[in-house]
């Protein structure tokens, strides 16, 4: 059958009821590739499922169309969120589509290009505040708290529930949930949503198991690691540059419920990590997105996944988002005379 968007495959599992409008984009249904190179070189039987497919480009699409829905039913006209760009971008798209004003807050000067571009694009009101994104999300709750305005952050529980069908898919395509599930961590959304995923699809017996949940933060932004908020966090990988995730207790339980660890990437192995998987696998995700190769490669590396073990790991976006990242490391192509002479001479070194 033609996929028509998960609101159509999982509705069982989701809260729709006859009120509930069919909000998609066609999101979800994006593939686990399985890794040709990575996972002879770790001995691990690795797969990627790639969230950078869907239709804005992030697994945000996967939350989105849920929190779109219900928000359509109960009446409300605006929507508005906090975002390091990819939430922005979704909620843009899907308030567009469905005729919603649309108002997100970004923190200035610190979200990657292609997302800015798509906000715009997709003709949300842009706001870019001299300030981080848990600023952004402050002024944001506050605001939907004493205005008739709908937030669409990962706090709106309706995210979660689209968000879960993630897991859903996972086990759809290999049979079983995996040994671990390897994920960016931020604002901690995901790692709660695929956790309460695993959980049902199981009680549903879609599944005879659970994944242990392997959680990475950037070095630079990882207060569950630390154990305390971060004032000024900074990292590369813009899009989980967060200081105070609002689900920090739910990612605690995710890891903890699972036997599972929530662990730091320092921006270098994020980097490597992020070449690794376009050189190695042709997968072109962005820097959030690679945290968890590098934290996968950490993990087998001390023994905390062992050899032989069935690993996901979650690719949370796009690289084409940001170009910018991609093109300060890369080595730039040389401009040579448009003649057979010179381009032989190049390439035959
Ligand atoms: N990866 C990417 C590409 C993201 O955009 C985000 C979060 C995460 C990972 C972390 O997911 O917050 O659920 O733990 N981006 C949010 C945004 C904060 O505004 O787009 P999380």
């Amino acid at each position: 059958m033609k996929w028509q968007g998960l609101i159509n495959q999982y509705k069982e599992f989701l809260p729709v009821n006859e009120n509930t409008p069919l909000v998609s984009l066609y999101e979800g249904n994006t593939p686990l590739i399985k890794s040709l190179n990575l996972s002879k070189e770790l001995g691990i039987d690795l797969y990627f499922k790639f969230e950078g497919l869907n239709p804005t480009g992030s697994f945000k699409d996967r939350g989105m169309f849920m929190a779109i829905a219900k928000a359509i039913e109960e009446g409300s006209d605006t929507i508005m969120c906090a975002s390091t760009g990819n939430t922005s971008a979704s909620a843009a798209a899907y308030g567009a589509r469905y005729g919603l004003r649309t108002i997100v807050l970004i923190p200035d000067g610190y979200i990657a290009m292609g997302k800015l571009a798509q906000a715009l694009q997709y003709g949300a009101q842009v706001v870019a505040i001299q300030g981080n994104f848990d600023d952004a999300l402050n002024l944001v709750k506050e605001i939907t708290e004493s205005h008739p305005i709908t937030l669409v952050n990962s706090l709106n529980p309706y995210r979660i529930e689209g968000q879960k069908t993630g897991a859903f898919e996972i086990v759809d395509d290999l049979g079983d949930a995996p040994d671990y599930l390897a994920i960016p961590v931020g604002n901690a959304g995901n790692i709660t949503a695929y956790w309460k995923g695993f959980k049902e699809y199981k009680e549903a017996e879609k599944s005879t198991r659970l994944p242990k949940m392997k959680g990475y933060q950037a070095k630079g932004a990882s207060p569950i690691v630390e154990g305390h908020p971060f004032e000024n966090p900074d990292t590369v990988a813009t899009a989980i540059r967060i200081g105070n995730p609002a689900s920090w207790d739910k990612a605690l339980a995710a890891r903890d419920e699972s036997g599972g660890s929530i662990k730091a990437v320092t921006d270098e192995e994020i980097l490597a990590a992020y070449k690794l998987l376009s050189n190695q696998e042709g997968i072109f995700a962005e820097p959030a997105s690679a945290a968890s190769l590098a934290g996968v490669i950490q993990s087998v590396k001390n023994g905390d996944i062992e050899k032989g073990a069935r690993v996901v790991c979650i690719l949370t976006g796009n690289g084409l988002k940001d170009p910018d990242t991609c093109l300060e490391s890369a080595v730039k192509p040389q401009s040579i005379p448009a003649n057979l002479e010179s381009v032989l001479k190049l390439i035959e070194g």
